[in-house]
């Protein structure tokens, strides 16, 4: 039996695969390199327990032909589905790419799911479902649910479909709600845009809002242990956990500036107004992580030394380009 990963040329997957393949598992991937990158696959070329077809997931039919494809010797037991926009400040411009991106790939697994009788789910959610509850710490059962970006909004909706397949015709379903996670191979966020944005100008790093949004940050390691903890002791049919890190979390202002330390020691640090980055941007956030801790699972790393983590891995990765052919 194999082991689908959607989005599986993106930055998560590639380290869910990794992990997968290492615990002697199947593995499938599909994606249709609009944000991830063949590079992150290259590895696994050749590997007998890994193949990989270019698809897009909005598109039911060509998702159908991938897995009819894929499933011809050895059928799927588990989808990690973790493919969708991640791209939250272009899902704020054009509210189609987060209902093509991340609902409608959603919609179409869970429903070829059912055509293929595939009764076991990972859904990568995020913190972005919770909306903007600065002086709140979050469990999973805390309301209202009013996300602030497009992209929040069609996590939620993934969910609340995925909670009612889930008493249709599945027998595990487990929503994670991840905070901003950081590693390698980056395909985007705050440690890669800094970095690049040095590349670029060494001499000023421009940051987007007045530096002191505060967000907690999970390294994508300790993510992928959290996940494989839960789908290996969790006993819920369907369950929900935030995962993240046991803090408060750190500014991006001190994340600036140990990329500044890093990269381009002499650099200054232009700071923009207002407290979000961009529209849709929850400034300030903090989970409970509660629930992870008493099934057993908690993080070695803080926030902070997550952050430090990234920057040491991502200063020495080059520029990605995503795209390309496997
Ligand atoms: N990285 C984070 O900080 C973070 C935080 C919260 C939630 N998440 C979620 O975790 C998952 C993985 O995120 P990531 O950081 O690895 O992002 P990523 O952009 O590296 O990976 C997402 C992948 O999905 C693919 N994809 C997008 N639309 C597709 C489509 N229509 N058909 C096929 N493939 C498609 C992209 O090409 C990309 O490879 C996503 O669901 C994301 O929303 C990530």
């Amino acid at each position: 039996m194999a082991i689908l990963v959607t989005g599986g040329a993106g930055f998560v997957a590639s380290n869910v695969i990794d992990r997968l393949l290492a615990g002697n598992e199947i593995v499938f991937a599909v994606d249709n390199l609009s944000l991830g990158s063949v590079q992150n696959l290259e590895h696994y070329r050749g590997g007998g327990s890994f193949r990989f077809i270019e698809a897009d997931l909005a598109d039911v039919d060509a998702y159908r032909a991938a897995i009819a494809e894929l499933t011809r010797q050895t059928p799927i037991h588990e989808v990690w589905h973790l493919a969708a926009n991640s791209d939250i400040r272009a899902g704020s411009l054009d509210s189609a790419l987060d209902l093509r991106d991340t609902f409608m790939t959603t919609f179409n697994t869970v429903r070829l799911m059912d055509e293929f009788s595939i009764r076991r789910l990972i859904f990568a959610s995020s913190s972005a479902v919770y909306g903007d509850r600065r002086d709140v710490e979050l469990a999973e059962d805390s309301g209202p649910l009013l996300p602030i970006s497009n992209y929040g909004a069609m996590k939620l909706a993934s969910e609340a479909l995925i909670s009612a397949a889930a008493q249709r015709f599945m027998e595990k379903a487990l929503i994670f709600r991840f905070p901003n996670v950081v590693g390698m191979p980056a395909t985007h966020g705050i440690v890669l845009d800094l970095v690049n944005r040095l590349r670029t100008s060494p001499e000023l790093l421009s940051v987007l809002g007045d530096g002191s949004q505060k967000k907690q940050y999970l390294h994508v390691t300790e993510l992928v242990d959290a996940m494989m903890w839960c789908r290996d002791h969790g006993d819920r049919g369907l369950d929900v956990f935030n995962i993240g890190p046991d803090d408060s979390g750190v500014t991006v202002r001190q994340i600036a500036e140990e990329v500044v330390a890093a990269v381009a020691p002499e650099a200054r640090i232009q700071f923009g107004v207002g407290k979000q980055g961009w529209i849709g941007d929850v400034p300030h956030f903090r989970y409970s992580i509660e629930k992870l801790k008493r099934l057993g699972w908690e993080p070695s790393l803080h926030s902070g030394d997550a952050v430090r983590r990234a920057i040491a891995e991502i200063s020495q990765q080059g520029c990605l380009d995503g795209g390309g052919k496997f």
